[in-house]
């Protein structure tokens, strides 16, 4: 069956332009570019710019259904913005719908929802002001981290705390860069792998899970996926897809990661990073709109140890999402 799918997009943000988000634009429009010319191959394709004329734009192009790339906007549930325009004409689309994406950005909201649906995650604390009183029951050392970003915004080398002034001092500094909350979150000290996930329900695809090697980074950026070591030392992280772990530990980290996607009610695709600490797993946040850039995404990585190319991932994606609507209709139809 032949359809006509809009691919959503983000603008490059302009007013906002800082070493971080310049470095997330390229990526993206590298990522859209190349999604375009995978879909181009099978089915008619439009770009669509995720803007304040995205609803007349929608209307007007017939479209079948849309690949949702936007982030959104702006704004603390930005990645729902999108779908829930999406929902409201009836188009239907690819990927999480509103509150999972909502849930999953906010990772105090994703946790709490976690810890009730018996997921493990790191104990934490959220603040929305320096002077907070900091619950003693959290062990040191701690990881002070924005509530509502990804792609490493906001995580340094420093993040990492010791005691408690520190801990002010960072949240402190991060409330006047970042919207409230600020988390403060237990720092597993352990091996690190991140999970990617297509499909849904019984039916879903956990790909091979891919570990993340930090040893090679130099001390001051952290042993961990700080900012600067997603943008600047790709080429000292180590990543291993199959990781290297038993089979017992694959079957409970790959179970903790499904059951923490189904608990937020993602959809069609998301990538769920884990830390694992005397091996037992914590879900540290979950992805729900993953990075899909050519060689350099993780989940492109862990689809190729898979024997999944880069095409047929996307093809795949969109498969899952259509089977999922079931059936695919003409919005002006
Ligand atoms: N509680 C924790 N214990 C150990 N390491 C942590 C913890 N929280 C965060 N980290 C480290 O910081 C990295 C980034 O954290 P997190 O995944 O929360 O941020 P992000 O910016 O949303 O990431 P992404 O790029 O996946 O969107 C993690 O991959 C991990 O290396
Ligand atoms: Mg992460």
């Amino acid at each position: 069956m032949s359809y006509k799918i809009g691919l959503v997009l983000d603008e490059p943000k302009i007013e906002m332009s800082t070493d971080e988000s310049r470095s997330a634009d390229e990526q993206k429009r590298i990522t859209a570019n190349k999604i375009y010319e995978v879909l181009s191959k099978k089915y008619e394709v439009v770009n669509i710019v995720a803007d304040v004329k995205i609803i007349e734009n929608l209307k007007n192009s017939n479209i079948d259904i849309v690949f949702n790339l936007s982030t959104g906007v702006r704004g603390e549930s930005r990645q729902s913005q999108i779908p829930a325009i999406l929902e409201m004409l009836g188009i239907p689309y690819v990927g999480s719908g509103i509150l999972a994406h909502a849930m999953a950005l906010d990772k105090t909201v994703a946790k709490q929802i976690f810890k009730y649906h018996d997921v493990l995650t790191p104990n934490f604390q959220i603040f929305h002001d320096e002077n907070e009183k900091l619950n003693p029951e959290l062990k040191f050392p701690l990881i002070i981290k924005p509530a509502c970003e990804g792609s490493g915004f906001g995580i340094h080398g420093d993040s990492v705390v010791y005691e408690e002034e520190a801990v002010r001092k960072k949240v402190s500094k991060l409330l006047k860069q970042y919207q409230p909350p600020i988390l403060a979150e237990e720092f597993i000290e352990g091996r690190e792998f991140t999970v990617g996930i297509i499909g849904n329900g019984k039916d879903k695809t956990v790909l091979p899970i891919l570990e993340i090697d930090f040893k090679d980074i130099p001390e001051e950026y952290g042993k961990f996926y700080s900012f600067e070591v997603k943008a600047n030392f790709g080429h000292k992280t180590n990543y291993y897809c199959p990781a290297p772990i038993s089979n017992k530990l694959e079957e409970q980290i790959k179970a903790m990661a499904s059951k923490a996607f189904d608990a937020l009610g993602c959809r069609d695709l998301a990538r769920v990073d884990v830390r694992v600490r005397d091996d037992v797993p914590y879900i540290l946040e979950i992805n729900s709109l993953p990075g899909l850039k050519p060689v350099y995404s993780d989940l492109t990585k862990m689809a190729e140890a898979a024997g999944i190319s880069y095409d047929e991932l996307i093809i795949k994606i969109l498969e899952e999402a259509i089977k999922r609507i079931g059936k695919v209709r003409r919005v002006n139809s």
